[in-house]
């Protein structure tokens, strides 16, 4: 059975949400699902803006035949065509033989690449074209990075749509609820988008950049993004949420505590720490177990505060394997602009702590890590909870010039 929601007045909104799939991108984890969304516009022309994955190509095809109602499809947009959004192009094809796709250059390379047959049905378009299609005339931005290279946004000039392509996602199910206005996003969904943004895109800050500026010169009234709502009201929480994050600026003063930590003796480190803080006003803190966390939430929560706790045991001479792998996420994500301490645990040979300084301050960039460190040997004993009260006293310290 269809089910789709009107977007606006001859738009709509014919996606499909899959909370059956666990891993996005088979990585990162999403227990409130995800949802593909397509639109549809009924101009003179029909116009599809991208398609769906095809999990979840059943629903998108009876959408997209309910709302047509027996026209044609003349045109497919391809905004993106990473396959949670291009995998049912072929289905499209064959159900609308006379369909016009739309999309960039390399678009069209990654369709073939993909295997599809669209030999006779593609329109090369770059940046600054336009198509009419009736009563609605948009304009193409090229989006590269954003966050693969092909990836373009549209704009309808007519009545200020922006069809976003992966910007302005958010992991979650819609569960009916399509705008932004009808859900509370700052308490139900923001910590899904910045987890969505900082992992799937938040490599590509520059580029990232580079297209809220090109946004910057157009009069958006709505942003239909291809995951999660679509913002016809306050765009501006939005797009300063994305300038943000696209600058690697925290959203908050406060302080991430990632430990890692075999048999309780560096977690103990941690808490004394975080009850350090806490004791000196500093009440935005917040602790993560490495092992026990997802990357993906360690990420989202790096973006978010401004300082951030590294404590590690030392296992086989090297950082304990998780922590290593967070850092190395880091580094792959291009997060910078923190301010580090470090908490390190060896019961012999403890390296863990200046191994996680080189890596902060040769692998990443603008990343200040304190002078102050706490080091166990072992466990935590009387005489470190001095270093611990150093440490705290230098991160309330720092904050005072951010
Ligand atoms: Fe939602 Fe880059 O695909």
């Amino acid at each position: 059975m269809y089910c789709v929601r009107k977007v606006t007045e001859d738009l709509y909104w014919v996606g499909a949400n899959d909370r059956r799939l666990t891993l996005f991108e088979n990585i990162h984890p999403i227990p409130r699902g995800v949802s593909y969304n397509s639109y549809l516009l009924l101009d003179k022309k029909t116009v599809l803006f991208d398609t769906v994955d095809w999990s979840a190509g059943r629903q998108f095809i009876e959408n997209v035949e309910a709302v047509l109602a027996g026209r044609k499809l003349d045109y497919l947009v391809i905004n993106h065509m990473e396959p949670d959004h291009g995998a049912s192009i072929e289905e499209i094809i064959l159900r609308y033989p006379e369909v016009k796709i739309i999309s960039t250059e390399k678009a069209f390379l990654f369709m073939r690449q993909f295997g599809f047959s669209i030999d006779g049905r593609i329109e090369e378009v770059k940046e600054g074209d336009t198509r009419c299609f009736g009563k609605h005339t948009v304009t193409f931005v090229a989006a590269p990075m954003v966050h693969w290279p092909e990836a373009m946004v549209t704009f309808d000039t007519t009545n200020g749509v922006l069809f976003a392509a992966d910007a302005f996602g958010s992991f979650g199910s819609l569960d009916g609820k399509l705008f932004n206005d009808e859900v509370n996003f700052d308490r139900d969904w923001i910590d899904d988008a910045r987890r969505y943004y900082t992992n799937i895109v938040g490599k590509y800050g520059p580029q990232v950049q580079a297209l809220l500026k090109k946004a910057g010169g157009i009069d958006i009234k709505m942003i239909c993004p291809l995951h999660g709502p679509v913002w016809r009201t306050d765009l501006g929480y939005f797009l300063d949420k994305y300038d943000k994050w696209s600058r690697y600026e925290p959203e908050e003063t406060g302080v991430m505590i990632a430990y890692a930590s075999m048999y309780g003796n560096t977690e103990a480190a941690a808490n004394s720490l975080a009850t350090a803080l806490v004791e000196r006003g500093m009440t935005n803190v917040v602790m993560y177990d490495v092992s026990k966390t997802h990357v993906s939430q360690l990420i989202s929560e790096t973006f978010r505060l401004s300082h951030i706790v590294l404590a590690s045991v030392t296992y086989n001479l090297g950082i304990y394997p998780v922590m290593h792998n967070y850092l190395m996420d880091m580094k792959a994500l291009n997060l910078q602009k923190r301010t580090v301490a470090i908490i390190e645990n060896g019961s012999w040979a403890c390296k863990s702590g200046s191994l996680m300084r080189d890596f902060l301050e040769n692998n990443m960039k603008q990343m200040t890590v304190l002078d102050e460190k706490v080091t166990l040997s072992s466990a935590m004993r009387e005489d470190n909870l001095d270093e611990i009260g150093a440490l705290a006293d230098s991160i309330i310290e720092s904050m005072k010039n951010k």
